[in-house]
């Protein structure tokens, strides 16, 4: 991945979840642990590239080289992206963004009173599709985490966000993927695909890389 190989690579990536204000004290997030996507930047970066990590203020110690920026919210990690996107040659979309963010974020913390309450969601924009739109765009990678029918929906999604790759995983096998230190991979792009049987993220990352610099040379 190093710049024997391309020119000046740049690889870019969009991690971690980035978690959604309901007021300043609480939250909307999920159980994705970033991981994977700091085992991506870090091996990006030991095989040379220059990497630029979008990611919330997760607990994970940043790793080596690596340039990152934090960010709290969907629409702050989409104006980040854009700004970055047009020097990088590489964009992996890791990041468990949240669908729906708060309509209205209170100011002050909100009380409890009625036994009932509703908070209104509206829609995220989709950082993924948003790059994978953009006129002179990276190469585009996605993730999928799904529970069933794993290459139907991965296929699915490479399809309707015209990605160039994308990386399933199945959420539903214990001690794999959310959370975990390990994961299993099947990935998949127009005219290929390969199974990464389990094992540590960080060989995952380097494996997976090794399969994006392979279709970035075809291309
Ligand atoms: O459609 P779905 O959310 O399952 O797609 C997952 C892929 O899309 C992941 O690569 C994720 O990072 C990306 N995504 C995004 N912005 C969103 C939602 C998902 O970039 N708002």
């Amino acid at each position: 991945f190093g710049q024997s190989l391309y020119k000046g690579i740049n690889y870019y990536s969009q991690q971690v979840q980035p978690a959604e204000a309901i007021d300043p004290v609480r939250y909307i997030s999920n159980h994705s642990s970033g991981k994977m996507g700091f085992a991506l930047a870090q091996a990006a970066a030991e095989m040379g590239a220059k990497v630029t990590l979008v990611s919330d203020a997760v607990n994970l110690a940043t790793p080596a080289g690596v340039k990152r920026i934090d960010v709290d919210s969907a629409q702050q990690m989409l104006d980040a992206v854009m700004q970055q996107v047009e020097q990088h040659d590489i964009f992996i979309g890791c990041a468990a963004v949240a669908d729906y963010r708060i309509a209205d974020i209170a100011d002050q913390k909100i009380k409890k009173s009625a036994e009932e309450m509703q908070l209104a969601l509206v829609r995220n924009p989709d950082i993924l599709a948003t790059v994978a739109q953009h006129t002179t765009r990276p190469f585009t990678v996605g993730f999928a985490a799904e529970t069933n029918d794993v290459e139907q929906y991965a296929r699915g999604k490479l399809q309707r966000k015209k990605l160039d790759m994308i990386a399933a995983n199945d959420v539903s096998i214990q001690g794999l993927g959310f959370n975990a230190d390990s994961n299993a991979l099947q990935v998949f792009w127009q005219d290929g695909s390969q199974q990464l049987p389990a094992t540590d993220k960080l060989t995952l990352a380097h494996q997976l890389l090794t399969l994006i610099e392979q279709q970035l040379n075809k291309s």
